[in-house]
C-alpha cells in the first residue's frame, strides 16, 4: 500500500511517499526548510510561513512522486497533519490535501501532529512494545505521555508554559546567536563547561508532573556570564554549555520518574529536540541495561517531516476501518486523538 503524507504544521513543508504491508518503507520524501526566511525575525512570521506552505506544496508533492517512481493513481490514501500547529500553516497543507484527495477519489487520513512525532521512532523500530512512555519533545511542545496501544495515549505531565527547543531558540536569539537556536547550542555545548554554573530545576508549586521552563530561559538570560555574549568568550560559553546541560538533566529527571511510575516496555524520545546530541548521549547511558527500552527517533526523523505523518495515517486507517474517511475525516481525526488524565472528554 502506498500513502501520501503531508505536513504543513509550522515552518516545512514536507511531502513523503511510504509503502507499508509488502515492505515497510519511506519510498521518497522531501522537506523545504524556511529557516532562511524567517532567520532574520529570530522566530517563525505566521504569515511569511503559510504563504511559503502555498508557493511549494504542489511542486514538492509532484517530485515526490516523481522520485518515489509512481503516480497518485498508484496513491491509496493521503495523511495530513490536521494539528497542532499554526492555523494559516495548517490550512494549506488541508485545502491541498483535501483538493487532491476529492479530484482523486482517494480517503483523507487526518493525523495529530505530536502524536506522529511519537510515531516517528516506529519508522527505523518497528519493534517497539507497548505500553510505552514517550517524550516528546520539540519547539512547540514538551509532553510526556504514556500509550497502553498506539491510540489509548494518556498525558503525564506537559509544559505549563514555554516548550524545551522554544526556550533554547529563544535564549539563542536573545544573545544573538542566531536562528534556530537548538542546533547552535548544540555545536557551542562543545566548547563551554558544562558544569561551571548552577542552574536549579523547576518545581510546581501544585506537585503536579508538568515542567516549566520559563524560569530557566530568566536564569539565562539574566546571568552574568552573559554580560559578555561573545561566543569566543570562556564565561559565555561556559554559560551555554552549563544552560544545555542542567536542560538535558532536567528531562531526563523527569522521563526517568515517569518511566519508574509507569513501568512501561518501551520508552521512546521523539521531536526536534531529540536530535541533540548531548540529550541523546545522555538518555543512552541512563538506560542502557534498564528494563525499559530506550528507541530515539532517528535523527533524519525528529524534526517535522511528512513520513511520520503517512507513517500514523497508515496506522489509523489500518486501525478504524469503519470510517468513511473521505466524508468524515474530522470526525476521525477526535476520535483518536487523545485524552488527558483525569478528563473524560479528551481533547
Ligand atoms: O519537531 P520540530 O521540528 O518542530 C516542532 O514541532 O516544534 O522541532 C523544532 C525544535 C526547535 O526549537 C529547534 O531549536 C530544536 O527543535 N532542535 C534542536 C536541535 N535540532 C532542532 N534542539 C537541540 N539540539 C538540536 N540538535
Ligand atoms: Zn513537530
Amino acid at each position: 500500500m502506498y500513502i501520501l503524507g503531508i505536513e504543513s504544521s509550522c515552518d516545512e513543508t514536507a511531502v513523503a511517499v511510504i509503502e507499508r504491508e509488502e515492505q515497510d518503507r519511506v519510498m521518497a520524501e522531501k522537506i523545504k526548510s524556511q529557516v532562511p526566511l524567517h532567520a532574520r525575525y529570530g522566530g517563525v512570521v505566521p504569515e511569511i510561513a503559510s504563504r511559503n506552505h502555498y508557493e511549494v506544496i504542489d511542486y514538492l508533492t509532484v517530485e515526490v512522486l516523481k522520485e518515489a517512481g509512481i503516480t497518485i493513481d498508484d496513491i491509496q490514501a493521503i495523511a495530513l497533519t490536521l494539528g497542532p500547529g499554526l492555523m494559516g500553516s495548517l490550512l494549506v497543507g488541508l485545502s491541498f490535501a483535501k483538493g487532491l484527495a476529492f479530484a482523486n477519489k482517494l480517503p483523507l487520513v487526518a493525523v495529530d501532529h505530536v502524536m506522529a512525532h511519537i510515531e516517528s521512532a516506529f519508522i527505523d523500530h518497528p519493534g517497539i512494545q507497548y505500553p510505552l512512555v514517550a517524550l516528546v519533545v520539540s519547539g512547540g511542545h514538551t509532553t510526556l505521555f504514556y500509550q497502553k496501544s498506539k491510540f489509548q495515549t494518556e498525558v503525564l505531565a506537559k509544559t505549563r508554559d514555554d516548550a524545551a527547543g522554544e526556550i533554547m531558540d529563544k535564549v539563542a536569539k536573545f544573545y544573538g546567536l542566531g536562528y534556530p537556536g537548538g542546533p547552535i547550542l548544540d555545536e557551542l555545548y562543545k566548547q563551554g563547561d558544562p558544569h561551571r554554573y548552577a542552574f536549579t530545576f523547576p518545581k510546581m508549586s501544585d506537585g503536579s508532573d508538568d515542567f516549566s521552563f520559563s524560569g530557566y530561559k530568566t536564569a539565562a538570560i539574566r546571568h552574568p556570564a552573559g554580560k559578555n555574549a561573545n561566543p569566543d568568550y570562556k564565561d559565555f560559553k561556559d554559560l551555554l554549555a552549563s544552560f544545555l546541560n542542567s536542560l538535558v538533566d532536567y528531562l531526563l529527571a523527569k522521563t526517568r520518574s515517569a518511566v519508574e511510575n509507569t513501568g512501561p516496555q518501551s520508552l521512546i524520545v521523539a521531536g526536534g529536540v531529540s536530535r541533540n546530541s548531548l540529550l541523546r548521549e545522555k538518555f543512552i547511558r541512563a538506560f542502557t541495561g534498564s528494563s525499559t527500552k530506550l528507541y530515539l527517533a532517528s535523527p533524519r526523523y525528529c524534526t517535522d517531516n511528512a513520513a511520520m505523518t503517512a507513517w500514523l495515517g497508515y496506522e489509523k486507517y489500518r486501525s478504524y476501518p469503519g470510517i468513511n474517511y473521505f466524508d468524515r475525516y474530522l470526525n476521525s481525526y477526535s476520535r483518536a486523538s487523545f485524552s488527558y488524565r483525569g478528563s473524560k472528554s479528551g481533547r
